[in-house]
């Protein structure tokens, strides 16, 4: 075992050397550390009984942010200060407000899920966020409890918003003494090395010198082959420090997001210039998923049903693939090439994602059909670009993930719609040409059938949902 890994665990200063960088934070917690506060469910991002809350300084500022202890490797606390349910009350019993209004608000549920609600509300009180019903709703979408409705649980939120209206949550940690933490750039033992360079040039260098590592840019997929044992790489090379990766940047004609950029830091940004596309980042996992998941790092997942891709296919994003020999653009389009296949080459890593801004005629929708509406899967996903000039179809890009083994376009179904006027009349052979594209196949997320019916109907629901001279509300279908 080499290196060392040093961060703050409810406020005390901790120096790790003997646990194998394989060791998830949810094992370490109750394995090593001996607390069982921390539940796990799942093992795999669903549940929310494994939350904590891990604090990094940015900017001079702390940033706290609930994530899922089950999916995040314990070299990856490297640098920040991470609290536990056991580290909420003061140190003479007294509990935390979040843990007062629960209790107040006869918000307590049984000790799996409740520790892991008590963290997320500790996080986004921790944040300041305005404790809208919409921002309570999906700061809890993380947490599941099957036998309650949440009502007394949102009650607790709103009281606890109430309650510390005049006098913000002190923070939890002082960013001085999480700065004073030392950065371990290589952590290893014999069957994993764990490197986590600060700078394009070194993760390059890294990437060059360990061609078979895989890039970890969030680890909330890669973190599952850790948390059920599955078959593991052998080295794993981290994104989250290079700097420049870590850019957003906002042009005269696009949105350049860095690759090392989560689903949180870039929802502001999509908010503002791509709001449709947030919304449908808003549907990816949950928040403490989004908390660490990358854009970049759904890309070169390279899943049929990831939600981003299709999105980025849709709006023209041009990548900038990076490796020791030097940087190349690839569409998005062209990336992907199979089930779980992309364009990089050994050594090559997504080093940013180019957006083009919508032209004024433009729009942009996506779509995501799922079993449930929040924390799910898709069966299918449908985003769509579409140019109308005088209620006709100048332009349109539709593409479909769930659909094929990778994410694809709806070239037969674009081609009929292309150039005709806006209508339902337009859309009445959409059906058999959504059929020549596809050939989905059935499984537990939905059959081959039901596949092709929802994505014929996406164009239809663009279509009512773009005709301005009869507006629909879309949320009454
Ligand atoms: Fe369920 Fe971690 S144990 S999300
Ligand atoms: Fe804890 Fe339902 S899972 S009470």
């Amino acid at each position: 075992m080499t290196g060392v890994i040093h961060f703050l665990l409810n406020g005390i200063k901790r120096r790790v050397t003997e646990v194998t960088p394989a060791m998830t934070v949810l094992q370490y917690l109750r394995e090593r550390e001996g607390m069982i506060g921390t539940k796990e469910g799942c093992a795999e991002g669903d549940c929310g009984a494994c939350t904590v809350v891990v604090c990094r300084v940015e900017d001079g500022r702390p940033v706290y942010h609930a994530v899922n202890s089950c999916l995040l490797l314990l070299p990856q606390l490297d640098g920040a200060a991470v609290y536990t349910v056991e580290g909420l009350a003061d140190q003479r019993g007294e509990l935390h407000p979040v843990q007062q209004a629960l209790l107040d608000s006869d918000g307590t549920q049984c000790g799996f899920c409740t520790p892991g609600i008590v963290m997320s509300m500790a996080a986004f009180q921790q944040s300041g966020e305005t404790a809208t019903d919409d921002h309570i709703h999906e700061m809890l979408s993380g947490n599941l409890c099957r036998c309650t409705g949440y009502r007394s649980i949102v009650a607790a939120c709103r009281r606890l918003a109430a309650d510390t209206a005049d006098a913000p949550a002190p923070l939890m940690e002082s960013p001085s003494l999480i700065e004073t933490l030392t950065s371990c750039a290589d952590y290893r033992d014999d069957n994993l090395i764990f490197l986590t360079p600060c700078s394009l040039t070194e993760l390059a260098g890294v990437a060059a010198q360990h061609p078979q590592a895989q890039f970890l840019a969030g680890g909330t997929d890669l973190g599952l082959l850790f948390s059920k044992h599955r078959k593991q790489p052998t080295a794993l090379i981290s994104t989250s420090r290079v700097a420049e990766m870590k850019r957003i940047s906002v042009v005269a004609d696009a949105l350049e997001i860095g690759g090392a950029v989560t689903y949180t830091e870039a929802l502001p940004y999509l908010d503002e210039h791509l709001p449709q596309f947030a919304d449908l980042v808003r549907r990816i996992g949950s928040r403490q998923i989004r908390n660490l998941g990358t854009i970049a790092g759904n890309l070169a997942n390279a899943s049929p049903i990831g939600d981003t891709p299709p999105c980025l296919i849709a709006l023209e994003a041009i990548l900038t693939l990076q490796s020791a020999s030097g940087s190349r653009s690839v569409p998005a389009e062209g990336f992907i090439t199979g089930y779980r296949k992309t364009v990089l080459q050994p050594g090559e890593f997504i080093e940013s994602i180019r957006i083009p801004r919508l032209r004024p005629n433009q729009q942009f929708f996506a779509y995501k059909i799922s079993k449930r509406f929040d924390q799910d899967i898709s069966t299918t996903i449908g985003a769509f670009r579409i140019e109308l000039q005088n209620s006709v179809v100048r332009d349109l890009r539709a593409v479909f993930g769930g659909m094929a083994a990778q994410p694809a376009r709806a070239t037969c179904a674009e081609k009929i719609v292309i150039g005709r006027p806006w209508t339902p009349e337009t859309l009445a052979g959409i059906d058999a040409e959504v059929a020549r594209d596809f050939s989905p196949i059935d499984d537990h997320r939905g059959s081959a059938a039901y596949r092709l019916r929802a994505a014929a109907n996406l164009f239809r629901r663009l279509q009512l949902e773009t005709t301005v001279t009869s507006p629909v509300r879309l949320e009454l279908l």
